[in-house]
């Protein structure tokens, strides 16, 4: 494919499809919507809303970080604080779908809906790219940006329809494309990130005090082995508590596991042989987090194991 071509007839396409009206598109700082932002703002300038919704389950300073990178690109992003929204409907859940569930329905049916009608766009963009497309209809992923697998007809609910620019495209090509348009390596470049952020990666209820334990240890693990290169790292905080001993007392404390792997397309994954030094400054500024009395690694492949937790 030329993706030079690509571009441009997207741009077109967006043009044409949109016309006169508006257009409403959810940045997350992944590559897909962010590729998606800037041909849309290309095609749509004003015409096009971006927001950002804080769900209170990103990475340390994420929302801001993205939301500066965007601004800086010239591309205005409206900054959603929805964290009371998210915590209230994961409060008490315990269940890995039933978390998913509720991220994905406050998102969709509670903060993006409001901020869908409050623009009167008529228009929603989305970053479905074709693996999405061909991992739904073969059910092996559960995908949230597919309204209609949750049950909403946009057309009728919100009065808005769905348009798709990169669903012609694979993981590598929205990469191409993102490099073509000038996108920052921070951005294409990020590791995977998974929607439901980092409630995949608390295992039990999803609250405040667990949240900030489990964002000082992906901020630790990401800066630790932000330069070995593999394909994904990210730290995991478990709902069991190990007994230890700190200052000569002992103490009942949380339990992180740490987890890196190298991966093609996350379908399968070994894990990275992490160099002992490697492990043990880990484990020392994990257990220095606050709660934390220990530090795991994880040797399992998937499968048998998957990538997240939860
Ligand atoms: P699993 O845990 O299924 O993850 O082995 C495979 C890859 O997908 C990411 N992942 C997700 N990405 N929404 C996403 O956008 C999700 O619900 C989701 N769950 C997992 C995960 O980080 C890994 O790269």
């Amino acid at each position: 494919m030329n993706y030079k071509t690509f571009i441009t007839e997207q741009v077109d396409a967006l043009r044409r499809d949109v016309g006169n009206g508006i257009a409403i598109n959810a940045l997350s700082g992944g590559v897909d919507s962010s590729v998606v932002t800037v041909l849309a703002h290309r095609a749509l300038g004003r015409q096009l809303k971006t927001i950002f919704v804080d769900n209170a389950i990103m990475r340390e300073g994420e929302p801001q970080r993205v939301v500066k990178a965007f601004r800086d690109m010239g591309i205005p992003v409206e900054l959603v604080d929805a964290r009371k929204s998210f915590l209230r409907a994961l409060k008490g859940l315990t269940d890995p779908e039933e978390k998913r569930q509720a991220i994905t329905d406050t998102f969709y049916k509670d903060v993006f809906g409001k901020a869908v009608r409050r623009s009167k766009a008529t228009f929603l963009l989305h970053g479905t790219i074709l693996t999405d497309i061909e991992e739904t209809v073969a059910g092996i992923k559960r995908q949230h940006n597919i309204l209609s697998q949750i049950g909403i007809d946009p057309q009728k609910v919100y009065g808005y329809k769905v348009l798709e620019p990169l669903a012609t495209l694979r993981k590598d090509g929205v990469r191409r494309v993102a490099a073509l348009l000038g996108l920052p390596s921070c951005i294409t470049k990020r590791i995977p990130f998974p929607g439901p952020a980092l409630a995949t990666r608390i295992v039990g209820e999803v609250t405040e005090a667990k949240l900030a334990t489990v964002r000082k240890a992906t901020a630790i693990v990401e800066e630790e082995l932000g330069n070995t290169g593999a394909f994904q790292y990210l730290a995991v905080l478990l709902n069991d508590y190990a007994t230890g001993i700190r200052n000569g007392k002992r103490e009942f404390g949380q339990i992180i596991v740490v987890r890196c792997i190298d991966s093609v397309d996350a379908r399968t994954a070994t894990v990275r042989e992490l160099p002992w030094s490697t492990l043990h400054r880990l484990t020392r500024r994990i257990t220095a987090i606050p709660g934390v009395n220990r530090c795991l690694y994880d040797l399992t492949p998937k499968p048998p194991a998957t990538v997240e937790y939860i």
